[in-house]
Formats: C-alpha cells, sequence, structure tokens
C-alpha cells in the first residue's frame, strides 16, 4: 500500500510517498481503506519535532491523527463492524498514523459514519467535533442560557464549538480576525470580537471561555469570566499554568476519541447541527504541500482534508 512516512523530525518535506506491505488486521480490528485524512495544527507540530517532550514519534512515523474510509477486511472477532461501513477512526499519537491507504483499527477507536455524510466530510468534522464536544460538554458542562466565549472562533474546532455552543442554547461570541468574522457569523456567533482590531472580550460577561489559542489569549481569558466561571482549554501555544484568578475553574479539555462521542458529533452533522468545514482537500501525495498550507496559514477557513482515490 502506499502511505506517507518520515524518518526525522523536520520540515515539512521530511514526508515522502512509499510503499509498505500491506495491512492486515488482528483478531479484534478491521481493516479499513481509507478515503479521506484529517489534517491538523498537532500533525505539523509532531512532524517539525514540537511535540517530542510529551509525544515522542517513534520512527519511521506515519503522519496523521484521524480519518475515515470504508471497512473492508474484519479480524475473526471483529463483528462489530460490517463490511461496506463507512467508519470514521482515530488512530493514538504511539502508532502508525491515518495517511495511508489502509488503516487496522479496534473498537474503541471507530464510529459508523450515517449518511447524508460522505468521507470528507466525516474527516472533517470528528476530530475537531469531538474536541468541541469535550471542551464544552463534558468538561465545561455548557447549560441553556449561558454566555460562552469561544477564542479562535475561525479556527477548526471553533466552528464547532461556536456551533456546538448555540445548539446546547447558549449565548455565543468568539473572537476573529475582522475578514473572519462574517464566517465566524455564519456559524452562529452572536458577536465577533475582532482580535486583530484590539477588540476586547469585556470583563466579568462570561460564564464560559472555551481557549483554542493559548499563550497571551489564554492570560487575558480570565478577566472576561464572572466569579464561579470556567475557562476550558486545548494545550495550544504554550501557556503559564498558574491559574490567574482563584475565584473561577481552570480546566484542561482532557482529549479522547470514544465511540460514543465520535458518533454524537457524527450524528449532529448528519442531522446538519455541526456543519462541516472544509478549507482545503488535496491528494494523499501532497501531504507535505497540506503541511505547508497549514503552517502558512493559506489553507482557507475549514480543516484541511487529504483524500485517497
Ligand atoms: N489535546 C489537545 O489539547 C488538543 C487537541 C486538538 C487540538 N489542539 C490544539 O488546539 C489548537 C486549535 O486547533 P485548531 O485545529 O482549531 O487550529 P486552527 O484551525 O489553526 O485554529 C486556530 C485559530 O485561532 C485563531 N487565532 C490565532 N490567534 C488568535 C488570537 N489571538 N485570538 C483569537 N483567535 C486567534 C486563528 O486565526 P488565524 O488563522 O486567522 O490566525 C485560527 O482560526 C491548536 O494549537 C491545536 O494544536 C489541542
Amino acid at each position: 500500500m502506499k502511505a506517507i512516512q518520515y524518518e526525522r523530525y523536520g520540515p515539512p518535506d521530511v514526508m515522502q510517498l512509499v510503499d509498505l506491505p500491506d495491512r492486515v488486521p488482528a483478531t479484534d480490528e478491521v481493516l479499513i481503506a481509507v478515503r479521506a485524512v484529517s489534517v491538523g495544527p498537532g500533525d505539523c507540530k509532531t512532524r517539525s519535532g514540537s511535540l517530542d517532550g510529551s509525544h515522542p514519534a517513534s520512527f519511521p512515523k506515519i503522519p496523521g491523527r484521524s480519518g475515515a474510509g470504508i471497512v473492508v477486511a474484519l479480524g475473526a472477532q471483529a463483528d462489530f463492524a460490517t463490511i461496506g461501513d463507512l467508519v470514521c477512526f482515530s488512530t493514538p499519537h504511539t502508532e502508525s498514523g491515518s495517511c495511508a491507504e489502509f488503516v487496522t483499527r479496534p473498537r474503541d477507536q471507530i464510529g459508523r459514519v450515517p449518511p447524508p455524510l460522505d468521507a470528507v466530510a466525516a474527516a472533517a468534522v470528528g476530530h475537531p467535533g469531538v474536541c468541541a464536544w469535550i471542551a464544552l460538554v463534558e468538561t465545561a458542562r455548557v447549560e441553556p442560557g449561558m454566555r460562552v466565549l469561544v477564542q479562535g472562533g475561525s479556527g477548526t474546532i471553533g466552528a464547532q464549538a461556536i456551533q456546538l455552543a448555540k445548539h446546547l442554547g447558549a449565548r455565543v461570541s468568539a473572537t476573529a480576525r475582522r475578514k473572519n468574522a462574517a464566517y465566524v457569523e455564519r456559524l452562529g456567533a452572536d458577536e465577533v470580537i475582532a482580535f486583530d482590531e484590539g477588540g476586547d472580550a469585556g470583563r466579568a460577561r462570561f460564564d464560559v471561555v472555551l481557549d483554542t489559542v493559548g499563550g497571551e489569549t489564554h492570560r487575558r481569558s480570565y478577566a472576561a469570566l464572572r466569579a464561579g466561571g470556567v475557562l476550558v482549554y486545548l494545550r495550544a501555544a504554550p501557556i503559564d499554568e498558574t491559574p490567574a484568578r482563584t475565584d473561577v475553574r481552570t480546566l484542561l479539555a482532557r482529549i479522547d476519541y470514544r465511540p460514543e462521542i465520535l458518533e454524537k458529533v457524527l450524528a449532529l452533522a448528519a442531522q446538519g447541527v455541526l456543519r462541516p468545514q472544509v478549507g482545503l482537500t488535496l491528494p494523499l501525495a501532497q501531504c507535505a504541500e497540506a503541511h505547508r498550507r497549514l503552517e502558512a496559514r493559506t489553507h482557507g477557513l475549514g480543516r484541511v482534508v487529504l483524500t485517497v482515490p
């Protein structure tokens, strides 16, 4: 099979298209013919080596943490899927990634994709949707009527978070560049704060702030929270881990890919509640170009998705 692989950390062109032996599923796994691969900032960070301290890669490394494809073979005890199923899947940091024609996955790392979603849509919404769900539903416990601020509203996780928070009945504000304000409004934000024009989220206005940006933005998020509010964050730009206030809760959203969450996200996408956002599609062989475009921020608004014919 064809796959993308790299043998050392470095710039995007360390990644090469290679021929590898065909995959054979273990007894509790299915074999998936990959149709679409989601590429995000974490893939670039892993490839560059900047996550070596927390998530060291073992080489040779196939990049990619998630994707979607068709089940084409079953291990002897893999009774949880049927040949022909369209599934969304994740691949942990420690294992071979999704940038390959075939992957093998166990039950706890796949979710069925309901119609009318196709593989590209499922790959685009699966990972950012799960991140948004874990942050807003499981960690911050957003409820109807709450005021929620999404830092990074034009990003792929921000875009799903805005839609999910609206679905949960919250009143949603989001930070974004002025040029992306209309996009963020189309996602459902009630208010857009243009961070590149010095827009400020104000003081003590929000019950929940979701920080997908980190760095200084993380620090500034504290002021926007009311007493008793929640700052929920993903690991983005490095932050000062010491909370700036003691009258709010600071919670890391711990991301995993339990099938029950993935399937809830995919069901909401199939209902049109979470609209998949695709910024750029390229063929799998152009994985290095996908990383270059992501790092140069020229991939458009939405996920970069690699397609496999
Ligand atoms: N386990 C985890 O903790 C976990 C899991 C998944 C992702 N992550 C991390 O979460 C972060 C977000 O992921 P993503 O896929 O959503 O990335 P993304 O699509 O690149 O989105 C980041 C967004 O933040 C915006 N932004 C940059 N500076 C900003 C500022 N000062 N204020 C407001 N918005 C700002 C960017 O806008 P411009 O493009 O206009 O600059 C972009 O839209 C990444 O760093 C990723 O690595 C962590």
